[in-house]
């Protein structure tokens, strides 16, 4: 198959957008916020920014790079690179396990954006109703398995019919003016959070350094929100780099994937924390954080209903471009490996993460478990295992190619020690430092 016939972005831009379109999701305003509150705020955040840097960039370019010199899925990659019974096809193995799992607690939370949606229809966020009872919706939608099941089933229902029609390019579209959105309504709500009481507490939080909270669990947790929020390590990244054209930069449109995708994770705390603080919620509360937070601050806005279901709005349209990038990496593997029908898997592998979801709608702790086996373990072992092929399996040449007469010439040499050397090793020494090595 030529690289025509696949099909490819319009430009770099397009690229960029898509790529930041699957990764930016509920993992940069639900659970960055979340997971930093539970792991010490700014702890988590000095952390976090550093393994962006030196192990999220790294194994993105790597990513990137992969799909782009082989154009193929991520299993098909590895036996295209190496042979066809490599042991690195395992990667692409333990990436479809992984996207099952975090599919299905996905499809979850993204099913509490709608009821947030249709509250707001209801009048939640008008200032007639008070701010106990808006605080008190989250608890009443998680107590209800029925209705969180349903709204999951109907999440699930728009991402199997988006992949099963391919519409993703035409959705992606809808996308590249839905993420602008986004922004635009983060910087409004950083500018009403900048007027709380809580706005100094919220920045302190994230800003002031406070070594004593830095403990194994932060950092594992930190490296788990990396790869997470970058969508790395089980080959989403692989497959849309697949899809850049021979003349396309995957340096810079890696590094531009990554700025994006952490700008927004920095602006939803930004928000989130100053309004924690002022409404008196605790920072450490866990995945319904934003859920219990922002829509008392939606109540004081001036058009505070359109705001409010604007926001949720975009957070499902966010989640949605996620997920199909998520069922995508299932249906791309049942495909290639055993022929199976597209539309049969998507359909098939859809409803089966729609069971395993309604795991999640009923027990927390089994939501627990699926999302902290895969950030924090899956994708971690996922990413070492790319850096590794990227830096010592595959051919110089094709990795310089990325790299050489272009203004990143520099920093082949760098990046080639951090996919050999620095990212391998820092995921063995996050492991064992949480294992209790170093105590
Ligand atoms: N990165 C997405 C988010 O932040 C979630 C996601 C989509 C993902 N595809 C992935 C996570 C692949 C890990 C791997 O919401």
């Amino acid at each position: 198959m030529t690289n025509t016939d696949r099909g490819q972005w319009r430009s770099r831009m397009g690229f960029i957008l898509a790529a930041a379109g699957g990764a930016v999701g509920l993992g940069n305003i639900w659970k960055f916020p979340y997971v930093a509150g539970m792991n010490g705020g700014s702890a988590f955040l000095l952390v976090y920014l550093v393994l962006i840097l030196f192990l999220g960039l790294p194994v993105l370019i790597a990513e990137v790079m992969l799909g782009k010199a082989t154009q193929r899925n991520p299993v098909g990659a590895f036996k295209a690179l190496d042979h066809e019974k490599s042991p690195w096809r395992m990667i692409g193995f333990m990436g479809v396990l992984a996207a099952f799992m975090i599919l299905s607690f996905y499809s979850v939370v993204a099913g509490w954006c709608i009821e947030f949606i249709i509250q707001g229809a209801k009048g939640a966020y008008s200032s007639s109703s008070s701010p106990e009872d808006v605080q008190k919706l989250f608890a009443a939608l998680t107590s209800s398995p029925s209705k969180q099941i349903l709204y999951h089933g109907i999440f699930i229902s728009m991402t199997i019919a988006i992949v099963y029609a391919g519409v993703q390019s035409g959705l992606q579209r809808v996308c590249e003016v839905l993420m602008p959105l986004l922004i635009v309504i983060l910087i409004a709500l950083i500018v009403f959070a900048m007027k709380q009481e809580g706005w100094q507490k919220g920045v302190r939080f994230l800003l002031e350094p406070d070594a004593s909270k830095l403990t194994p669990n932060t950092i594992l947790a930190a490296m788990g929100q990396c790869f997470f929020s970058l969508s790395l390590g089980m080959g989403a990244m692989l497959t849309y780099g697949s899809y850049l054209r021979k003349e396309d930069n995957v340096v810079s449109s890696s590094a531009w994937v990554a700025v994006m995708d952490t700008g927004i994770a920095l602006l939803a705390g930004f928000v989130i924390f100053p309004i924690v603080f002022t409404f008196g919620v605790e920072p450490a509360a866990g995945p319904g954080l934003v859920f219990v937070s922002l829509p008392g601050a939606f109540q004081q806005l001036p058009a505070g209903t359109i705001a409010g279901i604007g926001f949720f709005v975009l957070l499902l349209a966010a989640a949605v471009t996620s997920a199909i990038s998520l069922l995508e990496v299932i249906a791309a593997y049942f495909v290639d490996e055993f022929k199976m029908d597209r539309r049969k898997v998507s359909i098939g592998f859809g409803f089966l993460c729609f069971l395993i979801g309604i795991g999640c709608a009923v027990s927390g702790n089994f939501f627990d478990i699926l999302d902290k086996t895969s950030s924090n373990y899956l994708l971690p072992i996922g990413a070492l295992l790319i850096s590794m092929f990227a830096g010592w399996v595959l051919k110089r040449e094709i990795a310089q190619s990325d790299f050489k007469d272009t203004k990143f010439a520099k920093l082949f040499g760098l990046w080639l020690s951090s996919v050999r050397f620095i990212a391998p090793v820092l995921v063995v020494l996050v492991f064992l430092n949480k294992l209790g090595v170093f105590k």
